[in-house]
C-alpha cells in the first residue's frame, strides 16, 4: 500500500517528517506492509501535512495530520481509505482541487518528484521528445501560438522574447531561470521546483534548443534550501538518464544546467540585478537597453524567464500551442497559479484559467478570512502591487482588466486582510520595504522611499495632513516616472491604491506609536 506524505517545505514546516516517521513506526508495529512516497504538495496548504493513501478508488486524503494522530488513523483503518475525523475522501474530489485547471501543476503532488520513471509515466519529457524533432524556429512558433506571457509578473510575450534570442548571432547563449521568488505571499515557484523539478528542467532544455543556448542557470533564493537540494539531485539524475548534458537522447543538442543560490536581496529578482549576482557581483540593476535578450549573462544573448513560464513550456510542446491558448480570456491566455495567503481560511495554490474573478478565488476557494471578520482589502501581485477593496473583487484575473483598475496580476500572489487592517500603516510599510530593498542606483528610489516613510510618519502623526498627502502624491509620481526599475517604479502602486481606496485611514486619530 502506498502512503503519500509530502516533502514540500510547507508540509515540512508543519511536521511532515515526524508524521512520515510515525507512520513508518506504527506500520512496523502492526506488521502492515506500506511504502511511503514523499511527494510534492497538492497545494491545499491549510491541510498540510496532507497524507494520502492509495486505494482502488483513487487516493484518499487525511489532514492536517500530526504524529499523535497516526495510531488513531491506523485504528480507523485509513490504509483502506476508511472514514476518520481528519478524512476528506478522494483527494481529487475535494472541491478546492477538483475545480482547478492544472496544466503547469498537473503532476505536482501526484508523482515522486525525483523519480524519472514516475515523471515519464505522467507525460514527462513528451514535450522535449517532440522538440528534439523540430526546427528551433518552429518551437519558438509553438510558444508564440500558445500566447504564453511571462509569469514572473511583467507578462511580456514569451514567444517574442525567445525569437529575439533565437535571431541574435553569438558563439554562446544562455537560459536563465529566475527563481528568486520574492513577492510576499507567493510560493508557486517553490512548490513546482520541489514538487516537479523535471518539469522545469524539461522547459529549460526546450528553451535552450529553441534559441540555440547550450547552458542554463537556475537562480534560486537562499530562503529555498529544499528547492535547491531537489533541483541539484534532479539535474544529476536527468543528466545520468541523458535528458540533460551532451547529445540529448542521441540528438545533436547539448544542454547543461546549473543551480546558483542568491543571498537574500529582493532586488536580485530584477532580471539585470540577477545577472550581476550570477556573474559574481553585487546585485545592482543594469541600464536597459541593451536588453538581456541581446546582451545578457556574460554579455551574451540570454533568455530570462520565471520558473512558471519555463514550466509551462513542456505541456505547450506536448499538447500544442493551440491547446494552451484555448484556456484564458482576451490577451491573457492559459492558466495562472494563484496563491492565496494572508488572512484566509483555505490558503494554498489554485491553478485556474485567466478570467476567474478575485472573489471566486478568495471567497470560493479561499473560504473568506481566517479570522471570520469581514474582508476589507487584498493585495495583488506582491509588495509592489495594489490593494483593492472588497468592492473591486469582481474584477476578472486578467492582465488588462487589472490594469484598468490601476492594479496588476503580477506573479499571482493574493494577500488577504480583514477589517482590522490599517491601510495607512500598509502604505508606510510599502515605502519602508523600498528603503530596505532599494539597490541604491537611482535617486527617486533610494532617496524617494526614505522621504516617503518620513512623509507617512507625519501623516500618521496628524502633522499638516493635507499638505503631506499632496507631497506624498507628488513623490509617488516622481518615483513612478523617474525610477530605473520596477522596485522604485512600482512602490507607489500600493501606496497610491491605499490612499485612493481607503482615504479614511489616512485621517484616523493620531496613532499612539506615531505620537511617541
Ligand atoms: P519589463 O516590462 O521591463 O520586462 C519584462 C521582460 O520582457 C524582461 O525580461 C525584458 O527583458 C523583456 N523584454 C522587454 N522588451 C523586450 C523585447 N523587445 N525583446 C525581448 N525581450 C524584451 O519588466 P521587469 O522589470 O522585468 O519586471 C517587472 C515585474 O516583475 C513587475 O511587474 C512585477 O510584477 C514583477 N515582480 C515579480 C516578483 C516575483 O517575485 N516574481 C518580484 C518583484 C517584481
Ligand atoms: Fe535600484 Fe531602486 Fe533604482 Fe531599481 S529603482 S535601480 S532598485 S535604486
Amino acid at each position: 500500500i502506498k502512503v503519500y506524505v509530502p516533502r514540500d517545505a510547507a508540509a515540512l514546516s508543519m511536521g511532515a517528517d515526524a508524521v512520515a516517521k510515525a507512520i513508518a513506526a506504527e506500520a512496523k508495529k502492526r506488521n502492515s506492509k506500506i511504502e511511503i512516497v514523499r511527494n510534492g504538495s497538492r497545494g491545499m496548504l491549510w491541510l498540510e501535512p496532507l497524507v494520502e493513501v492509495e486505494t482502488p478508488k483513487g487516493r484518499v486524503a487525511y489532514g492536517p495530520v500530526k504524529p499523535e494522530d497516526v495510531p488513531g488513523l491506523f485504528k480507523a483503518n485509513f490504509l483502506k481509505g476508511e472514514k476518520h475525523k481528519l478524512g476528506h475522501g478522494l483527494t481529487e474530489e475535494i472541491p478546492y482541487f477538483k475545480n482547478q485547471e492544472r496544466l503547469t501543476f498537473a503532476r505536482c503532488g501526484i508523482t515522486d518528484p525525483l523519480s524519472i520513471e514516475d515523471y515519464r509515466a505522467h507525460s514527462g519529457f513528451e514535450g522535449l521528445t517532440k522538440a528534439l524533432t523540430m526546427a528551433p524556429i518552429d518551437i519558438v512558433g509553438e510558444v508564440t501560438t500558445s500566447g504564453l506571457r511571462g509569469r514572473g509578473g511583467a507578462g511580456f510575450p514569451t514567444g517574442i522574447k525567445w525569437k529575439t534570442v533565437h535571431d541574435a548571432k553569438a558563439d554562446q547563449k544562455y537560459i536563465c531561470c529566475n527563481a528568486d521568488e520574492g513577492d510576499s505571499g507567493t510560493f508557486a515557484d517553490r512548490m513546482l521546483m520541489e514538487g516537479d523539478p523535471y518539469c522545469l528542467i524539461e522547459g529549460m532544455t526546450i528553451a535552450g534548443i529553441a534559441v540555440g543556448a547550450t547552458k542554463g542557470y537556475i537562480y534560486v533564493r537562499s530562503e529555498y534550501p529544499h528547492a535547491v537540494a531537489t533541483l541539484r539531485e534532479a539535474i544529476r539524475i536527468a543528466t545520468e538518464a541523458n535528458w540533460l548534458g551532451r547529445t540529448i537522447q542521441g540528438s545533436p543538442h547539448d544542454f547543461e544546467l546549473y543551480v546558483r543560490m542568491g543571498a537574500g536581496a529582493y532586488i536580485c529578482g530584477e532580471e539585470t540585478s540577477m545577472l550581476e549576482s550570477l556573474e559574481g557581483r553585487r546585485g545592482l540593476v543594469r541600464y536597459k537597453p541593451p536588453l538581456p535578450a541581446i546582451e545578457g549573462l556574460f554579455g551574451k544573448p540570454t533568455v530570462i524567464n520565471n520558473v512558471l513560464s519555463l514550466a509551462s513550456v513542456p505541456i505547450i510542446l506536448d499538447k500544442g500551442g493551440e491547446y494552451y491558448r484555448d484556456f484564458g480570456v482576451g490577451k491573457s491566455r492559459g492558466t495562472l497559479a494563484f496563491q492565496l495567503a494572508g488572512n484566509i481560511k483555505q490558503g494554498g495554490l489554485v491553478e485556474k484559467a485567466f478570467g476567474v474573478t478575485a472573489r471566486e478565488l478568495i471567497e470560493g476557494y479561499g473560504g473568506g478570512t481566517l479570522s471570520g471578520r469581514p474582508l476589507r482589502a487584498a493585495q495583488f501581485g506582491g509588495p509592489l502591487g495594489a490593494y483593492l477593496p472588497n468592492g473591486k473583487l469582481d474584477t476578472p484575473m486578467d492582465y488588462e482588466a487589472f490594469v484598468k483598475v490601476d492594479a496588476m496580476v503580477g506573479h499571482g500572489g493574493i494577500v488577504v486582510f480583514d477589517d482590522t487592517v490599517d491601510m495607512a500603516h500598509m502604505a508606510r510599510f510599502a515605502m519602508e520595504f523600498c528603503v530596505i530593498e532599494s539597490c541604491g542606483k537611482c535617486t527617486p528610489c533610494r532617496i524617494g522611499s526614505v522621504r516617503g516613510v518620513e512623509t507617512m510618519d507625519r501623516i500618521m502623526a496628524g502633522i499638516e495632513r493635507e499638505k503631506n498627502i499632496e507631497i506624498l502624491e507628488d513623490l509617488c509620481n516622481t518615483m513612478t516616472d523617474g525610477s530605473l526599475c520596477a522596485m522604485g517604479g512600482l512602490t507607489p502602486m500600493p501606496v497610491m491604491s491605499a490612499l485612493r481606496h481607503f482615504p479614511e485611514d489616512f485621517n484616523r486619530p493620531v496613532r499612539a506609536e506615531a505620537a511617541e
